[in-house]
């Protein structure tokens, strides 16, 4: 079939939406009518390059925050089936490996076979630029910036369909990597000190992810003023323009104990800030980082000693340590319930042939999360 999707052709470049050819699913595979997808920063760092090694090598489609309804389904598809909702999981679940099977589907064994862009089922395309070309699938092996997509059956979370697609697609990625990098990696207990540093579609859900789990004070940390209004909304007690401003008033806010955790959700990770915010922690703090450093940065400067003195812990985090077939209908419950904030999200949509108007009002700090909505 035919559809349209947005290829990035050449690193820093815009993205190009045009028509492409889709084949249809083989076995273990789903073919999926998008309705939405988020503007998540990772897919900004397949433009620069700087996820290279961990996402696919242009060309590629874009995306990996996607919601839609499977069309069809290749033979052996036994999780979903025509009809259903779904939301993408970037990084898929397939509930067999030793990851999967020891409660960590985020770390996936078949998320490293994703890094090619192909499918996961053989490792070929689907699909193919009007010139013929084999394209990649930047992030996930799943090509959200697209009308339609086919991927493995391990990607797609099936989900109750009275969740509008355009709220549900953010469960891709966004707010479970948020919530989880809060509840899950960061391990914020009742009565914490807890400090955000970047507070956009990840970080804003490490808020409300600090917020749920009962920490008393939430330092939101962004030099943007719309961004740290927004995170008073979603549970912040005190906000500040950067990690200095909160360096000068850690006595105040923390009692004088410094946070006991610190979650990294900066557009772009750098050693230096990491640096200055491992200086944020309390004895036992734990500093997550969630944020993606460039690929090309070797070194972080931290003072080791502290880590020993103080034993704070440095932690990575990936999909918020989440188990996306539990946590993606489990927070989509508490939305039901109105524990979770969902439309305060998105600040704006956009058609696919938006795309690039999106990832401008991202860089600028204009969007907690620009959302493309097809249909
Ligand atoms: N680990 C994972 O599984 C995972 C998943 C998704 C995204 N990410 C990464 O998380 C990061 C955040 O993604 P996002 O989509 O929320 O990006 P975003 O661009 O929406 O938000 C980043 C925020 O950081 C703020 N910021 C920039 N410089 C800052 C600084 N020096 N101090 C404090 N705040 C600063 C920006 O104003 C912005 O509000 C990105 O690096 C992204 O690639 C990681
Ligand atoms: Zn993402
Ligand atoms: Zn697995």
């Amino acid at each position: 079939m035919k559809t349209k999707a947005a290829i990035l052709w050449e690193p820093n470049t815009p993205w190009s939406v045009e028509e492409i050819e889709l084949d249809a699913p083989k076995p273990g595979e789903v073919l999926v009518e998008l309705h939405a997808s988020g503007l998540c920063h990772s897919d900004e760092h397949f433009v620069t390059g700087d996820l290279a090694g961990m996402a696919a090598d242009p060309p590629g489609i874009g995306g990996h925050e996607g919601a839609g309804v499977v069309l069809e389904v290749g033979a052996g598809v036994t999780s979903v089936q025509a009809g259903d909702h779904v939301v993408f999981s970037f990084i898929p679940a397939c509930g067999h490996c030793p990851s999967c099977a020891a409660g960590h589907s985020n770390l996936c064994d078949l998320a490293g076979v994703t890094t090619t862009g192909m499918q996961l089922s053989d490792s070929t395309s689907r699909h193919h630029a009007a010139n013929g070309r084999d394209l990649a699938l930047a992030i996930g092996a799943l090509g959200t910036f697209a009308h339609h997509t086919v991927v493995h059956e391990a990607s797609c979370i099936a989900i109750d369909n009275t969740v509008p697609l355009n709220r549900a697609c953010l469960f891709g990625c966004g707010v479970v990597t948020g919530w989880g990098s809060a509840v899950y990696s960061a391990d914020v207990r009742p009565g914490d000190f807890v400090a955000v540093v970047g507070c956009g579609g990840v970080g804003m859900n490490s808020v409300q992810g600090a917020r749920l789990a009962g920490a008393r004070a939430i330092a939101a940390i962004d030099p943007v003023a719309f961004k740290r209004e927004t995170a008073v909304m979603f549970g912040a007690t005190h906000t500040f323009s950067s990690i200095d401003d909160a360096l000068r008033a850690l006595s105040d806010v923390t009692w004088n104990r410094g946070f006991d955790r610190v979650i990294m959700a900066m557009g772009v990770g750098n050693g230096d800030a990491l640096g200055q915010a491992f200086r944020l922690g309390g004895k036992r703090s734990k500093i997550v980082v969630t944020n993606i450093h460039p690929m090309s940065e070797k070194s972080i400067a931290i003072p080791a000693v502290m880590l020993t003195g103080y034993e704070k812990q440095i932690i990575g985090s990936l999909f918020g340590s989440a188990n996306p077939r539990k946590d993606i209908p489990q927070l989509l419950e508490l939305w039901t319930q109105g524990q979770l904030e969902l439309d305060g999200l998105v600040t704006r949509e956009y058609p696919l042939e938006g795309i690039n108007d999106g990832y401008a009002d991202m860089i600028a700090g204009k969007n907690i999360r620009g959302v493309l909505k097809y249909v």
